[in-house]
């Protein structure tokens, strides 16, 4: 079924999508293209998509564009990938004067090139006061290490005593993730027909509503948005409760 624009209910849209943009090798073997090309189509939907996004009012999409798994890749790959991210950060350095969006690297930094770290903080700092989308952009990002590195933090806090063990509650231990003060997302996207979770927001995704899609990445559309959204708003979240 084709979903069009106008039925998507505008003042109902889900605060937080988080999406699992998977497909670009495949897309790229279906075009007789190379793996890298697949990555290069897969980056452009990135920047489409968030633009499109930002118009359309959505206030927070979290994206898994390096797991803390995808090191285990050929190396030429994982340089490629790390070449893509330098060019994404310093085009959005460039033209963050012109752009609304708010960026936020969530995963652990601390293990990315030193410049690329750097590139990070600049960008942060310099959108952090942006009105638009909030975009999360996951790198050598797990839900496993996400919370472990939580857990480091929290103990950290007891032996220091800023933190006393009857404290420790969910919304304590929220305020450890790397995704602290934004809610959890109502819809995730999964593209390239995979059906799992791959290690993403494994916490936050609790009482997400799912959504698969076959397309590849690099093919994923506004339209095919509209369509997850379409789906998303006719479910009855339910919470636990009646
Ligand atoms: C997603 O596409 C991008 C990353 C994981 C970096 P893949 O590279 O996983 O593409 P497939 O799954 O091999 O088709
Ligand atoms: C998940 O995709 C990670 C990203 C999209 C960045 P993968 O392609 O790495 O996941 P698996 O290996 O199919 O589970
Ligand atoms: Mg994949």
């Amino acid at each position: 079924m084709k979903v069009e624009k106008n039925q998507i209910d505008f003042e109902n849209l889900p605060t937080h999508i988080a999406i699992i943009m998977d497909g670009n090798g495949r897309w790229a073997q279906k075009h007789n293209k190379t793996r890298t090309e697949g990555h290069e189509a897969g980056s452009k939907t990135l920047e489409n998509l968030t633009k499109e996004m930002d118009t359309l009012g959505i206030q927070y999409v979290t994206v898994y564009a390096f797991s803390t798994e995808n090191w285990k890749r050929p190396k030429a790959e994982v340089d490629f990938l790390m070449g893509l991210l330098r060019q994404y950060l310093k085009r959005h350095i460039r033209q963050a004067k012109r752009d609304n969006i708010k960026i936020r690297i969530i995963g652990d930094r601390s293990m990315l090139a030193k410049d690329i770290q750097k590139q990070i903080t600049v960008l942060e700092e310099i959108t952090e006061n942006k009105t638009g989308l909030g975009l999360q952009i996951a790198l050598n990002y797990g839900g496993r290490d996400e919370i472990i590195r939580s857990m480091q933090k929290i103990g950290e806090d007891l032996l220091h005593k800023k933190v006393m063990v009857e404290e420790i509650n969910e919304s304590l231990f929220e305020k450890y993730l790397d995704t602290a003060l934004i809610p959890d997302p109502d819809l995730l996207i999964r593209t390239s027909g995979e059906i799992r979770l791959s290690n993403f927001l494994l916490w936050q995704l609790a009482y997400t509503e799912l959504y698969f899609c076959e397309k590849y990445w690099p093919d994923f559309s506004m339209n095919d948005l509209y369509q997850a959204i379409y789906h998303f708003q006719q479910r009855k979240r339910r919470f636990g409760a009646l």
